[in-house]
């Protein structure tokens, strides 16, 4: 019985259904030896196990990110042990996997290997929250036993697959936050056992599918925040166990369905943010569960259904940027759970409905932007709970000094631009412990302000502007940690409380159009964070205190219109200082500063008066086409004494100031582009000034002056040797190659010459004036006025009748200045006679010139010769061959200077192939090409 029990397990189980009775044999030993279980299915059970186990590992070895574990978590997943026991894996008590639960992981990978058919009891897969990516294979369909899916949180991208509508047993369904695209399949028409479907926060298009209304189990419907477009079907109204419904952030138009209104067990509605039109629907009145009702920003017109107020049990509704008009219906009135009431943006009129507060436990209330009039609401003024109200932009009218009550919680208050009377006195400032911001500009308050306001203790903007306050400014205000106050446009008297200056949070300060009449105290230059402080148009008197000029961030200053005496102009912290002198007397109606300084030197306008004496002839130190150079040692408290170059430019009243004024805003973002420019061979600029005196380039100091300079003083030209003059070349070219290639745009010097090469103490050159001389003369056109953009004798040749700009002027001036650099002095007659000369040895000509130019008896005669072959001789022949190439007269066959910068200091100079002392100018002329 044994034997033939083993043989007949030995054979294929197709053969043993064969044999009927070998079958009763077999299920009577089994029934015999196992009473409770099988064999077989525990044998079947186990292959499939292995299946669903091989499935897992296959994909555990696609992940891309386990090596960012250090404990993996997926490390318990391994052949050895039973799925089972896996984590994130639960079985049913057949011991096949049901349930598979990975949720928050980090896992990075696709679906793509993933076997869906291996898992055929699978009934929950949720992978929320992880990396996943790529699209949602359609074969997931094959989990026909799954009722629970949640892919959310992850990079799944592409379409939804048609089908998933065959998961008929899903109850919930998310694939919430991936990047899926593509419309909403029809086939979710099938997903009829569905509670729960979130598709919100994908790149969702096309229409909702009119299907959706057969999915009657549906509790929560979540599209929030796709691109879906259409109606909202009517058939959502079939939908009546919904009690989420959120649609908002979307594309929808059209109106809003009646049938909602049956949607009786609705708690949420969302329909923001779409392009709805039409009426709001007095159905949604029946709605009397909802909590929450948003229907803002969309274009809904006509009136505000009076049955809203049936929703008695709405905690949260918001209606704003609509097309609403007529008056808010006072049934709102009931709506006593209200936290949460915003009606701005709309055209509503009538008066606020009297008991908006009646629950006691509104917090939000905003009706700003409408025409609303009558008194703030009797019930607003004992509205304790409120923490954010905004009622501006309307006409409400009425006394605020009454009954104002405690607002233990109020953070944000804007009453601005209505018609709001009555005095500030009464207000119970203390108890307003949490406000930050108030705002009643534009109202018609009167009386003064209380010193009370003091004690605010978190108020930090305060605008009272363009009311009719009167009396003094009070000086407890310096108790507030105010970073804006606004108390310009009233009727304010007396002096500017020196205690001002404790507000040291103070950004903005808008003191204008009052009656103040002291002098401006010294201490306002203790609001070191003022960014614009305007004071005109009162009747201030005295000196503009210097402390005002410490206000580094000061972007806008206005102390026009008052009786200020202002016999220094001083710059301010970058930008525009204007006083408008009401003294007849004076012939300066305006007196303007720009100024922009970069943080590394320690700037100020009196600094460098001080530091040139006014400019005395003493300190100047050159003079070029634009403008004369002084230096300026500057004496600093703070930091080291530092020592600059001041460019004094020229023709003040000239055309080329005039223009950077009139646009002073481009100027002011090209000069700080030319402040940011760090390269080694470049002069560093700090900063602009100008006033009505002098305009000023300030840069680094040089020390050993322009290369001009030492060439033409024959003890230092000594100094320079031929090392030290092939770096200088090299150095020009290799700022020209930055200015011209890795600029973007490019920067055209435009006044290339031996005067604006500068020498530092170990010789090394660097290019100055970059970018101001098209800044001064944007047209550029070729003239003999000291404002030329070009020095004469380095200007290429097409200047004289080509007006655009082309890197190719620079080009020549560094052929011109490389070639001043070894000939020891400007070359003169030099390139025009090369020029000449070369043209007659084209090969048509029958001899060479009588006496070739040898390269050797150009040179600069003052140092020893560079030798016959070594570095030096041939650095000198590569600058006097890259020099030639640069003067040629059509700017076409001038090399770049990045190549230029290529040949001569990227790459090392080839040997040369004859000795030096042999090179002929003719010859070198003829080799570039
Ligand atoms: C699901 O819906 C599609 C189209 O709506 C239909 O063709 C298909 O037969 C349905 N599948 C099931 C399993 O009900
Ligand atoms: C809504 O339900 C009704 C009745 O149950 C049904 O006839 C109709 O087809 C459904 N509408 C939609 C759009 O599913
Ligand atoms: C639903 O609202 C409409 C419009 O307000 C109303 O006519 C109807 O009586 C309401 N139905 C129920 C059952 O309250
Ligand atoms: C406001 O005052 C009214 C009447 O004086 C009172 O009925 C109501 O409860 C008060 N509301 C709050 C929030 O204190
Ligand atoms: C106020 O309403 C007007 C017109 O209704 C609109 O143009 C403007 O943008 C709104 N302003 C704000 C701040 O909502
Ligand atoms: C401003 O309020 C005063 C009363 O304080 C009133 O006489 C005057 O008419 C109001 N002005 C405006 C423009 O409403």
């Amino acid at each position: 019985m044994e034997a033939s029990f083993f043989s007949l397990l030995s054979k294929t189980p197709s053969q043993l259904f064969r044999n009927f009775q070998a079958l009763i044999l077999l299920i009577s030993i089994l029934l015999l030896l196992w009473p409770s279980s099988s064999s077989l299915s525990v044998a079947a059970a186990a292959a499939a196990v292995n299946l669903e186990a091989e499935a897992l590992l296959t994909w555990k070895a696609t992940l891309q990110n386990q090596h960012q574990f250090n404990y993996h978590p997926l490390s318990s997943w391994s052949a050895q042990t039973s799925p089972c026991a896996w984590f994130g894996i639960f079985c049913n008590n057949q011991g096949s996997i049901a349930n598979i639960t990975l949720v928050g992981t980090g896992l990075k990978a696709t679906l793509e290997v993933f076997s869906f058919s291996s898992f055929p009891n699978l009934v929950s897969l949720n992978l929320q929250n992880n990396s996943l990516y790529g699209p949602i294979p359609s074969h997931i369909a094959n989990l026909s036993k799954l009722s629970f899916l949640d892919l959310s949180l992850n990079g799944f991208y592409g379409s939804i697959p048609s089908e998933i509508g065959s998961l008929v047993r899903l109850s919930s369904l998310s694939f919430t936050s991936n990047n899926l695209n593509g419309s909403i399949p029809t086939s979710f028409a099938n997903l009829t056992q569905l509670l729960s479907l979130g598709l919100d926060r994908n790149q969702l298009s096309g229409y909702i599918p009119q299907e959706i209304g057969k999915l009657a189990s549906l509790t929560t419907l979540d599209f929030t925040l796709n691109k879906i477009t259409g109606p909202i079907q009517a058939g959502i109204g079939n939908l009546t166990n919904l009690s989420i419904l959120r649609l908002g952030w979307n594309n929808l138009y059209g109106p809003i369905p009646e049938e909602l209104g049956l949607l009786r067990g609705l708690v949420k509605l969302d329909l923001s943010t779409n392009n709805l039109t039409g009426e709001i629907p007095a159905y949604l009145g029946n709605l009397t569960l909802l909590d929450n009702l948003f229907l803002s920003s969309n274009k809904l017109s006509g009136n505000i259904p009076s049955e809203l107020g049936k929703l008695t049990s709405l905690s949260d509704f918001q209606l704003y940027t609509n097309r609403l008009t007529g008056p808010i219906p006072p049934s709102i009135g009931n709506l006593s759970r209200l936290n949460m009431l915003a009606f701005s943006g709309n055209q509503l009129s009538g008066s606020l409905p009297p008991d908006i507060c009646i629950g006691g436990v509104l917090k939000v209330f905003t009706a700003y932007n409408n025409s609303l009039t009558g008194p703030i609401p009797r019930s607003l003024k004992n509205c304790s709970t409120l923490t954010r109200l905004r009622l501006e932009k309307n006409q409400l009218t009425g006394n605020i000094s009454q009954d104002l009550g405690v607002y233990p919680d109020l953070n944000y208050a804007d009453l601005s631009d209505n018609k709001l009377q009555g005095e500030l006195r009464s207000w119970n400032w203390g108890s307003l412990y949490n406000l930050s911001t108030l705002k009643l500009a534009r109202n018609n308050i009167s009386g003064e302000i209380p010193a009370e306001v003091g004690k605010a203790p978190h108020l930090n903007l305060l605008d009272l502007s363009s009311n009719r306050l009167t009396g003094l400014i009070p000086g407890e205000l310096s108790q507030l940690r105010l970073y804006s106050l606004s108390l310009n446009g009233n009727l304010l008297y007396g002096h500017l409380p020196p205690r001002l200056g404790n507000l040291s949070y103070l950004e903005y300060l808008n003191l204008a159009a009052n009656n103040l009449n002291s002098s401006i105290p010294n201490e306002l230059g203790n609001c070191t964070k003022l960014l614009s402080l305007n004071l005109s148009t009162n009747q201030l008197t005295g000196f503009v205190p210097p402390e005002i000029g410490d206000l580094k961030a000061l972007m806008s200053l206005d102390l026009s219109h008052n009786f200020l005496t202002a016999d220094i102009p001083r710059e301010i912290g970058g930008l525009l200082f204007l006083i408008k002198a009401r003294k007849a007397s004076t012939g300066n109606e305006y007196l303007q500063v720009f100024a922009i300084w970069t943080d590394e030197a320690a700037l100020t306008y009196e600094s460098i008066i001080q530091a040139t004496e006014s400019f005395d002839s003493r300190h100047q130190i050159g003079s070029g086409s634009s403008g004369s150079v002084y230096k300026a040692a500057l004496q600093s408290t703070t930091k080291q004494n530092q020592v600059v170059a001041v460019k004094k430019l020229h023709d003040q009243s000239g055309e080329g100031v005039e223009r950077l004024k009139a646009n002073w805003r481009a100027f002011r973002s090209e000069i700080r582009a030319l402040t940011n420019i760090k390269h080694r061979n470049i002069v560093k600029l700090y900063g602009f000034f100008s006033n009505a005196q002098h305009s000023l380039l300030v840069y680094e100091f040089m020390e050993r002056g322009s290369l001009r300079s030492v060439l033409d003083d024959a003890e230092k030209a000594k100094e320079l040797d031929w090392e030290d003059r092939v770096k200088i070349v090299k150095g020009i070219a290799s700022a020209l190659s930055y200015m011209h290639h890795d600029c973007r745009p490019p920067i055209v010097h435009r006044d290339i010459s031996s005067n604006n090469v500068l020498l530092d103490l170990d010789f090394e050159a660097k290019l100055s004036d970059f970018g101001t001389a098209r800044l001064l003369r944007p047209d550029d056109r070729v003239s003999t006025t000291s404002f030329a953009a070009g020095t004469y004798g380095y200007m290429a040749p097409e200047r004289a009748y080509s007006k655009k700009v082309d890197e190719k002027w620079d080009v020549y001036g560094f052929g011109v200045v490389a070639l001043e650099v070894i000939i020891g002095k400007h070359p003169g007659d030099l390139i025009s006679s090369l020029t000449t000369t070369t043209k007659t040895t084209s090969p048509s000509s029958f001899s060479s010139p009588p006496h070739p130019t040898l390269l050797k008896d150009i040179i600069d005669d003052r140092i020893t010769q560079p030798g016959e072959d070594g570095e030096v001789a041939k650095g000198v022949f590569a600058i006097a061959k890259f020099a030639l190439a640069c003067v040629r007269a059509e700017p076409s066959s001038r090399p770049t200077m990045q190549e230029v910068t290529m040949d001569m200091v990227t790459f090392a100079i080839p040997p040369l192939t004859q000795p030096f002392s042999q090179v002929s100018l003719e010859e070198l002329f003829a080799l570039v090409d």
